[in-house]
């Protein structure tokens, strides 16, 4: 196990109207004027919005807000946040929806005191340090951007997706998570959430460093409860404990617990971020496509963890490793299936994916060598993107 630092600060409030707190929590984080974020339209028509204003308003606090957020935010609807922020004197922000509303806030936050263009961070020209705060009611279990340093925005002139990690500066005050909201999300929706949740443990997973037996076996814990509940979510919606154990899942798979005391992987993350950018698919179907191809070709060339993995969460009983890796590889392929996610391109809808422009992306946005299992150059994340077709 490596040394390591780990701070979860966000405070979680979780459960049935658990919105109705909006203010109260806001106010004990010094909210005076609040921006609320929101997407394109989910948290309006179930009445979520007018409950968080409502409950702001009981607390006395003042509020502008900022609709139209899209999945795969972009650097749009950050720009005119950090205007509107600045022209009416915001102090705090609260994003209302998924990951794509909670990154555009977070940048948001980040652009406001920052002199220059917000999208420095992103290109790595200056570092985070300092943010408004900024609180979560969360509606949709999957980015984890609710417990997470993180943001991802897309630059929309250039297609560029590019995922900001920051260890604290980012990471929400507080996140309000009650799973009755989640009700309302679609299908599909709710099974590509599913998959990145799953994906965000696996990352940390699939991992160099020896001797990480606890983290090992909190991450297929929690992996094997979401491949226990999924079901239950897709053929019951309105299965309220289903739900709420999805939803915890996908902030513990994201909050930096799977990850403590090693080294971590982020290769098809940054592998599946050229094809959301590109092709605007949603990333959690993204990555149900290539995370096995990922595996795929790790299982000949490093299969050791993709057996254990395959043992513990499959209970695959295959004593030869790149045997077991590949009947682990099946089987999380069938799980992805039979919540009706994609696993290839053309299921995806991308009959025909422009490789090369991806790879040439991919190393120039994230360098030339991505991944920590093993290191990826351009042949090598070829060769994935082709396993997925
Ligand atoms: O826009 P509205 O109308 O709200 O509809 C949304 C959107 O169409 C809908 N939705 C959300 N909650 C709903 C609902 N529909 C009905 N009922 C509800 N309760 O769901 C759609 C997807 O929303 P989005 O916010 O895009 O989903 P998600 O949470 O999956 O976020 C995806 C984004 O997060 C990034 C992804 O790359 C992608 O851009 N990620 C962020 C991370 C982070 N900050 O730590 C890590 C992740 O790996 C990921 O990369
Ligand atoms: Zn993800």
């Amino acid at each position: 196990m490596e040394n390591f630092r780990y701070c979860s600060p966000t405070k979680y409030i979780f459960g049935r109207d658990m919105e109705k707190e909006t203010g109260k929590e806001a106010a004990a984080i010094g909210a005076k004027k609040v921006l609320i974020v929101y997407g394109g339209g989910s948290a309006v028509r179930s009445g979520l919005l007018d409950r968080v204003c409502e409950s702001l308003r009981n607390s006395s606090i003042e509020f502008v807000s900022l609709g139209g957020v899209q999945p795969n935010p972009v650097d749009g609807a950050v720009r005119k946040g950090i205007e509107i922020c600045r022209s009416e004197s915001v102090d705090t922000i609260i994003a209302v929806g998924g990951g794509s509303v909670i990154d555009t806030a977070k940048a948001i936050a980040l652009g406001v005191p920052y002199s220059g263009d917000f999208w420095d961070f992103y290109s790595g020209k200056a570092i985070a340090k300092e943010a408004l705060p900024v609180g979560v009611v969360l509606t949709i279990p999957a980015a984890g951007s609710e417990g997470s340093g993180n943001s991802v925005i897309t630059l929309e002139s250039e297609k560029i997706k590019i995922s900001l990690r920051t260890d604290f500066v980012l990471r929400p005050k507080f996140a309000i998570m009650n799973p009755e909201l989640t009700v309302t999300l679609p299908a599909y929706q709710t099974a590509s959430g599913i998959a990145d949740m799953m994906a965000h443990i696996m990352e940390r997973y699939f991992t160099p460093t020896e001797n990480v037996e606890i983290t090992d076996r909190v991450s297929e814990g929690i992996l094997k409860a979401i491949i226990e509940e999924a079901p239950k979510v897709m053929s019951n919606p309105q299965d309220y404990q289903a739900r709420a154990n999805i939803m915890w899942s996908g902030t513990l798979a994201h909050n930096g617990i799977c990850g403590t005391g090693r080294k971590e992987d982020w290769a098809s993350h940054a592998i599946e971020h050229e094809i959301s950018a590109m092709y605007n698919v949603t990333h959690g179907a993204g990555l149900a496509v290539i995370f096995p191809a990922w595996m795929t070709f790790m299982a000949k060339r490093n299969p050791g963890k993709i057996a254990q993995y395959a043992r513990r969460v499959f209970d695959v009983k295959e004593t030869n490793d790149e045997a077991a890796a590949l009947e682990g590889i099946d089987c999380l392929k069938a799980f992805f299936g039979s919540i009706g996610l994609p696993v290839t391109f053309a299921e995806l809808g991308i009959a025909n994916p422009d490789i090369s422009e991806m790879v040439r992306r991919l190393h120039i946005n994230k360098g030339e060598v991505i991944g920590g299992y093993l290191p990826l150059r351009a042949a090598d994340t070829t060769e994935i993107y082709r396993l997925a077709l």
